[in-house]
């Protein structure tokens, strides 16, 4: 075994906290949504079993209604900000009331697909499908109740790129007062000059109190949010999903959840092609409530690819822009376009390099057929990673590591990455 591979599974070794990782330690001192999918895929590399741990650990959060919450507080630690009792909700453990991109069904069906222990797979997987499918009916009901073809997201917190430039207008709609004390914690443990501003926070918890006044119900959420976009990413990452579910559902589900599930992927292919920006030559994101699409070029843009959604012609334009990217910074694939006057390579998500984006846009254009760019994007996130070390984020003008160290997903994608067996 290389050491790359020894210190990756090292990391998710050390980030283990009894049948689940923390992103990393102190930063991060919780089990999170979107990371834990990815590590789960990361374990399964090398051990199957680990890896559905990690992905029932994660639906022990899971609320009545489906809801999968972006963290669940399995044990106290005064690490982090904002901590149970800002959220305020009683369940045991206890959860945040909001979500992130979901990855789980994408990973549940590669663990299951992948598995060398066919039995335990079998078994495991015909254990978790119930709680998949009930997590996209709960996107489909709390999210999109009018059946668009898009859900809403109602917090940058929910699309997990916190501070991306494309949340910037949309974001100065809400206000910068909050009920809650903010007792930031993140700037002790990680450089400023790296994370999400002061009224950046001011804005997100402001939100996280006018969502506990309603007492975390979907329809009012839905109704008093004053940050309600179409994320691109979110989107394209549950028509990923839908897809993945449907091939689960092959195996595990009814004629009716087959159906369902398809009817879905129909509405969802047709509004995410209303979302490509001949101009961008990127698939953008939609303001719900200015009523306008949003013109920054963010790399989840290219994230339809992932989902199966980009046309052959699409396909040769989404590539000719990270052409494009490549003249302005050495290394794929920066979070904002590096030509926006928004761009600041070290700030979070408005610049830096992530690894499970690159592993998501990379599988995208392989399924597309380039695996020209497909094997570009690869090689560049092995070569961040061996000078960069298993980083939170990259800074693609100069390929540090960036952000918090020994981080769980970065060491999964490294995995994946390395494993032959599967295909990366
Ligand atoms: C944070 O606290 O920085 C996270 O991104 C929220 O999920």
């Amino acid at each position: 075994m290389s050491t790359r591979s020894e210190q990756a599974r090292a990391v998710l070794r050390a980030n283990d906290r009894g049948g689940y990782c923390v992103p990393t330690a102190r930063l991060y001192p919780f089990q999170w949504n979107w990371d834990s999918a990815f590590v789960a895929m990361g374990w399964a590399t090398f051990d199957e079993a680990r890896g559905w741990r990690e992905i029932e650990s994660l639906l022990i959060g899971q609320w009545e209604d489906g809801l999968v919450p972006q963290i669940v507080f399995h044990a106290p630690s005064d690490d982090y900000f904002p901590g149970p009792e800002v959220w305020g909700i009683s369940r045991t453990p206890p959860t945040s009331g909001i979500t992130q991109p979901p990855v789980l069904a994408t990973a549940a069906a590669r663990l299951w697909q992948g598995a060398k222990d066919r039995a335990t797979s079998e078994e495991r997987a015909a254990a978790v499908y119930p709680r998949l499918l009930a997590s996209h009916h709960w996107w489909a009901n709390a999210r999109d109740p009018q059946g668009t073809g898009l859900v809403a997201t109602l917090h940058p917190w929910e699309t997990g790129m916190d501070n991306s430039p494309a949340w910037d207008a949309a974001m100065a709609r809400v206000p910068t007062d909050t009920v809650t004390m903010i007792r930031r914690r993140d700037t002790s443990h990680v450089d400023p000059a790296m994370r999400p501003r002061a009224e950046d926070y001011q804005r997100f918890i402001h939100l996280v109190d006018a969502f506990r006044s309603v007492a975390w119900q979907p329809a009012r959420m839905l109704q008093i949010s004053p940050f309600k976009v179409a994320d691109i990413g979110t989107n394209a990452i549950l028509l990923r999903a839908e897809r993945d579910l449907l091939r689960l559902a092959g195996r595990f589900g009814s004629p009716r959840d087959r159906a369902e599930i398809a009817e879905r992927i129909t509405r969802m292919e047709a509004a995410i092609g209303r979302l490509w920006d001949p101009a961008l030559g990127l698939f953008r994101c939609f303001d719900l409530i200015g009523g306008a699409a949003i013109p920054v070029g963010i790399s989840a843009g290219f994230l339809p690819l992932f989902a199966g959604a980009a046309s052959t012609e699409q396909v040769h334009v989404l590539a000719a822009t990270l052409d494009r990217w490549t003249a302005l910074v050495p290394w794929l694939v920066p979070s904002t376009d590096p030509g926006h006057a928004s761009f600041e390579p070290l700030r979070y998500w408005r610049g830096p390099v992530w690894a499970v984006v690159n592993w998501m846009i990379a599988t995208g254009f392989a399924d597309a057929g380039n695996t020209t760019i497909a094997t570009r994007i690869r090689d560049d996130t092995r070569r961040l990673i061996s000078t960069g070390g298993l980083s939170e984020y990259f800074d693609p003008t100069n390929g540090k590591g960036v952000g918090g160290a020994d981080f769980s997903w970065t060491a999964a994608i490294s995995l994946l990455l390395q494993d032959a067996g599967v295909k990366a």
